[in-house]
């Protein structure tokens, strides 16, 4: 194709489509997941409507259209090659209960060979062929059949390519059914069966409807939702490209003014490079604008990364600082038609991504001068980095393994980096800083019972220190959904009295019905306002501080309770030596209170 239609064209053709087909405009729901600790940023549109797909009554009705902001992250080393975006806009309709099969597979092939001028001849769609759980999805099949595509551009593949979710391990999931362009009718990889699930690059996909009509438990089961719901996706920038004849992302509009400017000031970065700039300061553009800056924490890691992988690359090219500018309002040029915010909140961007840039450059050059001298006692012949050094890059100098990597790579040489990985997770154990993000990140159990004990462990580290006095500090703590365990130092064993005492203001605090609010704050900050917990994340500049009421004020990831009064009765059932100088505590909490 050789469209010269832009991106925001698209978009806007899109929403009208389906308005016109009784489609309510959502606006897009924020980057940061509201209702969801297991992932730390929206990845589909779906991901916002989840409770509407599980059944609940959405206020706009049965037909929703928006374009929504996704941050994807499990293919960042694929990042700077022709299709894949950190960022991405995803063009989404939904129907909760209403139309299916017939009416969504129509209007998406209406749209995109009538509006969008696809020729179906250039088109290849695939259908969910079945497989002991689940069976095909041989209806498609047919609609496809009747709309006039010919068996051979019709596939049936398993559930890999065609059964669509949960996001995370549980939720609304389904066969999918999606449509490929096919930029050219042989593969080159001489594959007798090629098919869209190759990925020799023949087939493009343009976008999928979802059938989501199970939910699947944490435990692998399947049950039928309450009634079966439509969730369309389409990439926005991925049909720009495909249809104005360009062969990679990168060329559609919305990148022609970010990637000239690299290409210009930057002739010396590789071309993928010039792309990861790019796509990095786009998606750390809307991540900031969402609200989640970068730090060593959760989603902020993430966003430090990005920028940088981002930095690291710039810095070798030399480039100005007014490349930071100039990127940032490339992309809030071609964006803040849609989003309006974007305009508004461009300085405190720009000051955010420039703030860490001045961080990370302090520790660049010296970072850079270690690596280079550590790289002098590889053995000969030896081309793989110890975890070991890459780890310490990450403390010591803020390295993330991505510019490490990218450093050795440089060099002809590679990083273990599963070695890192574990370094990395024991690091994170050790610090409770980042046994929140296990936390968060869902790998550790976040059930409402461990919820609460969590709240709970704030009122017993503040009755603590109290009671017994503020040489008192968390040493450790562990939690499971039945009990929490809290270490603390302080050496000698507590009297009855005292632990009557801090029971007895644990409880008070419960029965105050305090509210927990969280806020994100600089560490001076932080300290300003009496905050207890662990100060010495060296890279975490700003944290997130839970306030219950005004009884308590600690460093922590959360996730929390509302309002204390959903705790119940606090416990302490047992108080023990745990090392020198350091005591445990045992405790429950029981019979929660109603609501
Ligand atoms: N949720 C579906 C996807 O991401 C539409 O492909």
């Amino acid at each position: 194709m050789k469209s010269t239609v832009t991106a925001a064209a698209i978009r806007k053709k899109y929403l009208d489509f389906y308005k016109a087909r009784e489609h309510a405009q959502i606006a897009s729901g924020s980057l940061q997941p509201e209702n969801d600790p297991t992932v730390l940023f929206t990845t589909a549109g779906m991901h916002p409507l989840v409770p509407y797909l599980m059944g609940a009554p959405h206020p706009l009705g049965k037909r929703l259209v928006n374009s929504q902001k996704c941050v994807r992250t499990q293919d960042i080393d694929e990042v700077g090659d022709n299709w894949h975006c950190t960022f991405f806009e995803m063009l989404g309709n939904w129907s909760l209960g209403n139309y299916f099969k017939k009416e969504a597979i129509t209007w998406t092939h209406e749209f995109i060979t009538k509006e969008l001028g696809f020729d179906q001849g250039q088109l290849a769609v695939t259908v969910f062929g079945g497989d002991e759980n689940t069976p095909g999805d041989d209806t498609s099949y047919n609609i496809w059949l009747g709309i006039g595509y010919p068996k051979e551009r019709i596939f049936r593949l398993g559930r890999k390519d065609n059964f669509w979710g949960p996001v995370g391990n549980a939720g609304p999931c389904g066969p999918d059914s999606e449509t490929f362009f096919v930029t050219r009718d042989y593969c080159t990889k001489n594959d007798p069966n090629c098919s869209p699930a190759c990925n020799c690059g023949r087939y493009v996909e343009i976008c999928n409807n979802v059938f989501m009509e199970y939910n699947k438990h944490a435990d692998g089961t399947f049950t039928k939702l309450p009634q079966p719901n439509v969730d369309f996706g389409m990439g926005l920038l991925r049909v720009a490209s495909i249809m104005s004849g360009a062969s990679s992302v990168y060329e559609s509009d919305i990148y022609t003014k970010a990637m000239t400017y690299l290409k210009q000031t930057a002739p010396g970065l590789s071309a993928t490079s010039q792309r990861i700039v790019a796509d990095h300061l786009q998606a750390a553009l809307f991540t900031i604008a969402d609200g989640v800056t970068p730090s060593n924490v959760g989603a902020g890691y993430i966003v430090r990364r990005v920028l940088r992988r981002a930095f690291r690359l710039a810095n070798q090219a030399s480039l100005d600082a007014q490349y930071i500018d100039a990127i940032v309002d490339s992309f809030i040029e071609v964006y803040s038609c849609h989003y309006d915010d974007l305009l508004k909140k461009r300085d405190a961007i720009v000051h955010e991504i420039r703030d860490e840039e001045q961080k990370f450059a302090k520790a660049l050059g010296q970072g850079l001068k270690h690596f280079e001298k550590e790289l002098t006692r590889l053995a000969a012949g030896e081309t793989v980095i110890a975890g070991q050094l890459a780890f310490f890059m990450f403390e010591t100098y803020g390295f993330p393994l991505e510019v490490t990597q990218e450093i050795a790579k440089e060099r002809g040489l590679s990083v273990d980096s599963e070695a890192f990985e574990k370094a990395y997770a024991e690091h994170q154990a050790k610090s409770r800083v980042g046994g929140e993000k296990l936390f968060k990140g869902g790998l550790s159990d976040s059930s409402q019972e461990t919820t609460r004990l969590h709240t709970a462990t704030h009122l017993l580290h503040e009755a603590l220190r109290r009671v017994l006095g503020t040489h008192v500090e968390q040493k450790g703590s562990n939690i499971t959904p039945e009990r929490l365990r809290f270490d603390f130092s302080h050496s000698e064993k507590m009297t009855k009295e005292q632990v009557e005492a801090v029971e007895k203001l644990v409880n008070e605090a419960i029965a105050k019905s305090h509210e927990v609010h969280l806020e994100n704050m600089t560490v001076d900050q932080a300290k300003a306002r009496g905050a207890i917990g662990l100060f010495e994340d060296r890279y975490a500049d700003r944290i997130n501080v839970y306030f219950i009421g005004d009884y308590s004020t600690e460093i922590c990831g959360g996730p929390h309770v509302a309002n204390t009064r959903e705790l119940g009765q606090f416990k302490i059932q047992k108080e023990e030596a745990s090392s020198r100088g350091v005591r445990r505590i045992k405790a429950i909490l029981v019979s929660p209170a109603a609501g």
